[in-house]
């Protein structure tokens, strides 16, 4: 049996395999609300069979949304919609998570199938940004945002620590903070987007500030017993990596001390000018770093999309969980077919009785 289909036990949460989904946004949304979209999509991903669904990132104020379509925890009507889609994860045997952040000075930005670009200047349907910094991201998100004050960032870690709780009070099993993908939070970490001369800025401390904040702030509200987690991009590929690297790790050892449970590894995405190695399961071996030098359970995604990569990544320790994404799009029952393709077991294990019971009848597999 591969070990990617051995239980996960963090905290006291057990992830039935090691095979999570990683936050998608559907960008399907209206005022930040979950529709019949994301309850059928969320209950079709839970009973393809991963062990763990992250809901998508979820904005904690409405000027944290990427776009108008994203979802919002900022009120008690969203929080109740939500509560059904962790309700049908969990009752599909998968475990509910869902990722909060802020999308900083990327937010405000068209659909990505109408243009993925900042809404123009004048449509009502767009809001002014916010980021460390009045420093636009660039090329197709030229927006220039407002430089937080300290009491922008006050409020802004209230924000997280509201969403918290609702998302605690939803039902959900497992949180994971958006620091990641060139977002608020990864903003205040590079020096791309962040030039702060005050105590969030300058030097690899005052640029860990925010985040570190952020995180004691909403372990104060998240339950003990429950994984605490993050997304952080470690890594800009923009040239200066070993800097970076060194810099994100030694954060990742104060996330520890701080009460993460476990890191999910990613890229900065600061700036358009990087180089990205892309290739499967290219990230691993980075993770695989984080994993060792700073002594945290970590998943990562990107291009684990073939069964005998995710099962190697969990066999040679590089990874604790593995994020397959768009494989799941393409195939929601992603887990049964790699459960097929790496051992003789028949499929019960893994998908509902309605589906499992004629694949298992009329397989021609075996
Ligand atoms: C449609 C779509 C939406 C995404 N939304 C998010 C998101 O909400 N939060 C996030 O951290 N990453 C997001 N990502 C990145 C994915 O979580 C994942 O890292 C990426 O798809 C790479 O993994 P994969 O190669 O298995 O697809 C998104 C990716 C896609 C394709």
């Amino acid at each position: 049996m591969s070990g990617l289909f051995s239980p996960f036990i963090l905290k006291d949460v057990t992830l039935r395999n090691r095979i999570a989904i990683p936050p998608m946004c559907q960008y399907s949304a209206v005022d930040g609300l979950t529709n019949d979209w994301h309850r059928v999509h969320y209950a079709s991903l839970a009973r393809g069979g991963a062990g763990l669904v992250i809901v998508e990132a979820t904005a904690v104020s409405p000027e944290g949304r990427i776009t108008p379509g994203c979802l919002g925890l900022w009120n008690d009507v969203q929080a109740e919609r939500l509560a059904q889609i962790a309700k049908e994860i969990k009752a599909a045997g998968a475990v509910p998570g869902i990722q909060i952040g802020h999308a900083g000075r990327k937010a405000s930005a068209n659909l990505p199938w109408e243009g993925d670009d900042h809404i123009a200047a004048g449509d009502s349907r767009g809001w002014e940004t916010i980021s460390p910094s009045a420093v636009a991201f660039g090329h197709h998100l030229p927006k220039v945002p407002h430089e937080m004050t300290l009491a922008d960032i006050a409020r802004v870690k209230a924000d997280f620590v509201a969403a918290t709780r609702r998302a605690r009070d939803a039902g959900f099993e497992w949180i994971e903070l958006h620091f990641a993908h060139g977002y608020l939070a990864q903003s205040f970490f590079s020096v791309h987007a962040n030039q702060r001369q005050d105590a969030y800025g300058g030097n690899v401390e005052g640029r860990s500030r925010f985040l570190l904040e952020t995180l004691e702030a909403v372990r104060s509200e998240w339950p003990e017993n429950l994984p605490l987690t993050a997304r952080f991009g470690v890594i800009e590929y923009d040239g200066r990596d070993e800097e970076t690297l060194e810099e994100a790790i030694g954060l990742t050892k104060k996330f520890r001390a701080g009460g993460l449970d476990l890191l999910s590894v990613s890229i900065g995405f600061s700036t358009a000018d990087s180089n990205i190695p892309w290739g499967a399961g290219f990230l691993a071996p980075v993770a695989e770093r984080v994993r060792n030098e700073a002594g945290i359970p970590v998943a990562s995604a990107w291009g684990i999309d073939s069964p005998v990569i995710a099962s190697q990544t969990i066999e040679q320790n590089q990874l604790d969980l593995v994020m397959v994404g768009r494989a799941h799009l393409a195939n929601p029952n992603w887990p049964y077919q790699a459960a097929k393709a790496l051992s003789k077991e028949e499929p019960s294990w893994v998908l509902p009785a309605p589906y499992a019971h004629w694949l298992e009848r009329y397989s021609t597999a075996e």
